[in-house]
């Protein structure tokens, strides 16, 4: 049942009680404020949420009458109806780690955590999720679909496959679950994550990662920053330049970082995140400069729903 107001004015306090009853079906449970841009935060549902494979997302959702934080691209009032569920596709992400210690699967948590960016502008419109997102505290409200989707999912990888996460910033949302699931099943291949940020202070899960490395040999955690003085300050003693993923890829960096030989017969590789980073078009053309050109030169082959292959994608925009 969906409960609507006038069109042209920011709902009453009553009328907003009925749309939050209404339309949502969950609670936050935790809010994890990485930086002003960046969080972490948990959900949990009141219904049962269903079994689901990691590295699957799901649509959270948040009412046009909710507010927004301040500093980003503001919207236009015409273009609000104040009864709209604005939803968006978001990663299930994944703590590593019980408060006991222990490594934690995906599908283990009674709450589902998600890994989420703060966008303030963008080329397409003003971003109307993450601003509402972001205004979020622990006992709110929101959204959440019934059920998970996504075919971004360790089905295909085999006991022995080395498994490669190259993703961009929030990209490692997947990456972190099925991290956690492949060491949780004592997988016999190496698996090594990577991802892509413009700062240090971008990489939030870093300390639980470099745990999980201390404790299991076959694993490799690795954080490649843009726009740190290394990479942009020629005099910076560790200069190393600005590098993407693809560059340490065609540069043999990433197969000596990751220990994970580029070679097709025993390496699947996942990309997540930025577009621009995988490098395919939604009708499959290559776009020059990506991953997909890269690992497609090296013999590996786009999985796709009807041929297995090793290089699995999944874009957020
Ligand atoms: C399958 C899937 C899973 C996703 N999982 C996540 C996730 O785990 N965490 C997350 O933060 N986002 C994730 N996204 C993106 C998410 O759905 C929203 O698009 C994003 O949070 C922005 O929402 P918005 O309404 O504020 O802005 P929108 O209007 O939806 O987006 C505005 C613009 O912001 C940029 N953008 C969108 N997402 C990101 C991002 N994550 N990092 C950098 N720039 C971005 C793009 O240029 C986009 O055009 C996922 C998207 C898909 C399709
Ligand atoms: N204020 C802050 O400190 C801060 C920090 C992070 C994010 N944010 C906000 O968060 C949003 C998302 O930013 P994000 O950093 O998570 O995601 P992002 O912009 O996708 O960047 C993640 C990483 O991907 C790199 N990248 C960009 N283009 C690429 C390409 N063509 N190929 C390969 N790699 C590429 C970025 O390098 P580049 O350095 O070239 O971008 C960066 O290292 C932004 O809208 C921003 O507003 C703010």
């Amino acid at each position: 049942m969906s409960t609507s107001v006038t069109t042209s004015e920011r709902p009453g306090a009553e009328d907003i009680r009925s749309l939050r009853e209404a339309n949502y079906n969950a609670a936050v449970t935790m809010v994890k404020q990485v930086h002003e841009d960046l969080r972490i935060m948990r959900f949990v549902t009141d219904k049962r949420f269903p079994p689901f494979q990691a590295g699957q997302y799901v649509a959270l959702g948040l009412g046009d009458w909710e507010p927004r934080v301040t500093g980003v691209d503001e919207e236009r009032r015409d273009h609000l109806n104040k009864h709209r569920l604005i939803k968006r596709a978001y990663s299930i992400s994944c703590s590593l780690f019980h408060p006991s210690g222990n490594l934690v699967r995906v599908t283990d948590c009674p709450y589902l955590e998600f890994y989420v960016s703060l966008i303030r502008h963008s080329d397409v419109g003003p971003p109307a999720l993450t601003p509402r997102l972001f205004a979020l505290k622990e006992g709110d409200r929101l959204f959440v679909e019934s059920h998970a989707a996504g075919r971004y999912t360790l089905e295909g990888v085999q006991d022995n496959d080395n498994v490669l996460f190259l993703a961009t910033g929030t990209g490692e949302a997947p990456h972190n679950a099925m991290v956690a699931e492949l060491l949780a099943r004592s997988h016999r291949g190496q698996i090594a994550s990577v991802v892509s940020v413009r700062y240090q202070k971008d990489a939030a899960y870093v300390v639980a990662h470099q745990e999980m490395a201390r404790r299991f040999p076959n694993y490799k955690y690795l954080v490649s920053t843009t726009r740190e003085p290394e990479n942009l300050d020629p005099s910076h003693p560790r200069f190393c330049g600005k590098r993407f993923l693809q560059d340490l890829a065609s540069s043999g960096e990433l197969e000596e970082l990751s220990a994970i030989p580029l070679d097709p017969a025993r390496t699947q590789v996942f990309l997540c995140g930025n577009p621009a980073m995988i490098g395919i078009e939604k009708g499959g053309r290559i776009v020059p400069g990506g991953m997909v050109e890269a690992l497609s030169l090296r013999g590996f082959r786009l999985d796709e729903p009807h041929s297995r292959g090793n290089i699995h994608t999944e874009h957020y925009w």
